[in-house]
């Protein structure tokens, strides 16, 4: 488990920020900005891509740190972020508003913006409004959408502005309730090969990547074969061109349900629970904060502090009882001097 750190080859505790900053120096932090042309040579030469789901500043930003060659904001934020049981309530205002938090803490992975339901069904203009969108206001440098021969005067319609286009087929979570459920795609003769038929629309249509999401290891392994762009897999096997997760399956922070695919690289929802309570038990017991987290004041300046405010306790207490005796319950402070008390000490020095 991650709570049993060791000491990293930088003598940092190993996984630390410290020690993974350092380790990469032989690959993320020297690691260029990666753009579709990058996915494409890495493909061409047989290099698998890395790409890890990232909803937030610190999320882009372990990304960032590891060495990924791609974040997607994906609409899976709907379900590990927001709560939502499926990924079709999140909003592209919601969208954006993570994107932008990813696009700051992420600065050499290439950026996909997961275009959510609703934003690009209706027809190609409302498709490349919400394209433009994730360019313009959220710094993406590429969307996501999914669907295969349908989507494709979508696809057209993005591509023709100059955005560069991943689609996505197989399971597709947006249609959950018209495949029946999450179920693994493409496991008949004809379901097989219509899922190559809209791989191959989706590649002249202009798609720079396409995500195969649960489907057979050997149909992955057929379509990749046939295309000239870089598939990326999740439940697709091995030999898909890169590989994805959504980075609260990999960390074991999400826990309502794993599907097969998944594998947990680290426990870390485990991990926080018990730092939540032992968190509460030392608040309880008083034995946090200790001294080491409090912060110290003078001899000469706590001897000030007694001396101009000595009395002013019983002071008060006088005054409230005159105001308790007159009938009105004010005491006789002027309000600038009530302002002033409540207004509490100085922090500012
Ligand atoms: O939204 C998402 O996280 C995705 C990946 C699972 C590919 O679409």
């Amino acid at each position: 488990m991650s709570t049993q750190m060791g000491t990293g080859t930088t003598g940092a505790p190993a996984g630390s920020k410290a020690e993974v900053a350092t380790s990469s120096a032989d690959g993320a932090s020297r690691k260029k900005k990666v753009t579709v042309r990058t996915f494409q040579k890495m493909r061409d030469r047989g290099e698998a891509i890395t790409m890890v789901t990232a909803y937030d500043f610190p999320t882009a930003e372990l990304a960032e740190d590891s060495g990924i060659d791609s974040i997607l904001v994906g609409d899976s934020l709907a379900m590990v972020i927001l709560g939502h049981e499926t990924t079709l309530s999140v909003t592209m205002d919601e969208m954006i508003h993570h994107a932008k938090a990813v696009r700051r803490g992420a600065r050499t992975p290439l950026l996909v913006g997961d275009l959510p339901f609703m934003s690009y069904q209706v027809g190609p203009e409302d498709a490349l409004r919400s394209a433009g969108r994730f360019l313009q206001e959220a710094g993406m440098d590429a969307v996501k959408l999914e669907g295969g021969r349908t989507v494709v005067p979508q696809v057209r319609a993005i591509v023709a502005a100059g955005i560069p286009v991943m689609g996505h087929i197989g399971l597709t979570p947006q249609s959950v309730h018209a495949l029946g459920g999450w179920r693994v795609q493409g496991r008949s003769p004809e379901a097989a090969s219509a899922l190559l038929e809209d791989a191959l629309a989706l590649q002249a249509a202009g798609c720079f990547s396409i995500v195969l999401e649960s489907v057979p290891t050997r149909l992955a392994t057929a379509i990749t074969e046939r295309l000239d762009i870089p598939t990326i897999g999740i439940g697709a096997g091995p030999h898909t061109s890169g590989q994805v997760l959504v980075i609260h399956d990999l960390l074991g922070l999400f826990d309502r349900f794993q599907p097969k695919f998944v594998k947990r690289f680290a426990l870390l929802g485990a991990d926080a629970r018990t730092a939540l309570a032992a968190y509460r038990d030392e608040v309880v017991a008083r034995t946090f904060p200790g001294p080491e987290h409090g912060y110290a004041m003078t001899d000469e300046a706590w001897a000030g502090f007694e001396l101009e405010t000595a009395g002013r306790g019983e002071e008060q207490r006088g005054e409230a009882q005159s105001g308790e005796r007159n009938g009105t319950g004010r005491t006789n402070r002027t309000d600038t001097e009530g302002a002033g008390l409540d207004r509490g000490p100085d922090r500012s020095k």
